[in-house]
């Protein structure tokens, strides 16, 4: 299965839900590939936030060597699910989307709440973390039950 998760910036939390759900495949011995990418221009080529850096740290998942890119629809061909955190991702990633099959691809990763922008609020950082791992491991144990 390969898996992108998107946000805005991809710096802040889909740098988060990409480490963490690698972490947990890891753990699980799942063969599946997982990339995040953002939906602007705006931090091409940078590395995660640092404070998205320390919350990962803090909980023994590295983001420090990601590196920042724009989603486009060839991610449509090269990913089977794509997770966005908020519904203006949402918006803006089906707005890429070029028939109902690409459509398909893309969900909330909480399905129905929305993972806040905590770009201008340092408290938020922490239960960024928490709300994407929840979300990381429900995908999962979805997936395994199949
Ligand atoms: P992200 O957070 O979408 O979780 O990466 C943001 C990062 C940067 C900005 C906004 C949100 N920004 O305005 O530069």
């Amino acid at each position: 299965m390969k898996v992108l998760m998107v946000c805005l910036g991809n710096i802040c939390r889909s740098p988060l839900a990409h480490g963490i759900m690698e972490n947990l495949v890891r753990e699980k011995g799942l063969d599946w590939q997982v990339d995040s990418a953002g939906t602007s221009s705006w931090h091409i080529g940078a590395a995660p936030d640092r404070r998205s850096v320390a919350v990962a740290k803090r909980y023994g998942v590295d983001i420090s060597q990601q590196c920042c890119r724009q989603i486009s629809s060839a991610d449509f061909d090269a990913f089977d699910r794509i997770y966005v955190m908020d519904r203006m991702n949402l918006r803006d990633v089906l707005a890429l989307a070029r028939n109902d099959e690409d459509r398909q691809k893309v969900q909330l990763l909480l399905n129905t709440e929305v993972v806040p922008d905590p770009y201008y609020n340092d408290e938020e950082f922490e239960p960024v973390y928490q709300m994407v791992l929840a979300g990381c491991r429900k995908i999962i144990d979805q997936e395994l039950q199949k």
